[in-house]
């Protein structure tokens, strides 16, 4: 199940490391850290990554089913995070589409998953998870939407290396569950964390924006959006999500 597990005192992005390193030929790569200097969210942006103040943590793995199987990896991953943290106690979390974990209604934590190799075979894929634990207040200005993390709910009851474990027993049976079945498995529970369900929001697709209102997720992870010309699909990738 394991192949390697590397942990860094600081590392330019966990994501990047196991991209480098590539896929090991079976088994999973887990590489943590303690900070990143270039830590990456989506499209580009940054995360904020202070040292010993938040979990960094990246999966690599290799795929055999091919990338279009891969859109609702990212929103598996997120309800894996939130049984993690349910376990150890942390309530009132839910699921933005595709690839936010919120706590009390602001950004707890952030899934990345980056892959590369062919479309229709094999590819390696590496699942990055970002939470933050315990933020110092001088990062409070540098993240530029409302955040969390988990002081309030978590008050010295667990350590980091806790958590990371406890991901760690959620993620790594999952990975092989989801490569024979794909994300139906977590769809009704993606659906009872939805923040959005429901409610009007808009898509933004690089400055296409269409309105709508947010109807939970297909069998695959696509977001279901009620317009008045029907249901839409709309697809992960480059697309933002937020309310109207
Ligand atoms: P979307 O994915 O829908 O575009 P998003 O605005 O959350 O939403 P992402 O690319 O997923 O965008 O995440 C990156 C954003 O997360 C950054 O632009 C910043 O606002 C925020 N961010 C960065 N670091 C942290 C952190 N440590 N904790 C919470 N939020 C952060
Ligand atoms: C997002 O919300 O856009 C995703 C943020 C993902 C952050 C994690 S931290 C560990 C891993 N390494 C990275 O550089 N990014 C992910």
């Amino acid at each position: 199940l394991l192949a390697q597990i590397d942990i860094h005192q600081s590392i330019d992005s966990t994501n990047a490391e196991l991209r480098r390193q590539g896929a090991a030929p079976s088994g999973a790569s887990v590489c943590l850290a303690e900070s990143q200097s270039a830590g990456r969210g989506r499209r580009g942006r940054s995360w904020v990554s202070p040292f010993a103040s938040s979990i960094y943590l990246s999966v690599g793995w290799r795929f055999q089913g091919g990338a279009e199987v891969l859109e609702g990896l990212s929103l598996a991953i997120g309800v894996l995070v939130c049984d993690a943290l349910e376990d150890l106690g942390v309530q009132k979390l839910s699921l933005k589409w595709p690839n936010d974990v919120y706590l009390d209604g602001r950004k707890l934590a952030g899934i990345l998953v980056e892959m590369s190799g062919d479309f229709c075979g094999p590819c390696d894929v590496v699942i990055g998870v970002g939470i933050n634990v315990q933020l110092p207040e001088v990062m409070a200005d540098k993240i530029e939407q409302p955040w969390s993390d988990l002081r309030s709910v978590a008050d010295g009851s667990f350590t980091r290396s806790l958590l990371a474990a406890k991901l760690l027993n959620r993620i790594l049976p999952a990975l092989a569950v989801y490569e024979k079945a794909g994300f139906v498995r977590w769809r009704d529970r993606w659906q009872s964390l939805d923040a959005f369900a429901g409610r009007p929001v808009i898509v933004d697709n690089n400055g296409q924006r269409i309105a709508g209102k947010a109807q939970g997720v297909d069998e695959r992870g696509a977001l279901l959006l009620g317009t008045s010309s029907g249901v839409q699909r709309i697809h992960g990738g480059e697309v933002s999500l937020r309310l109207q």
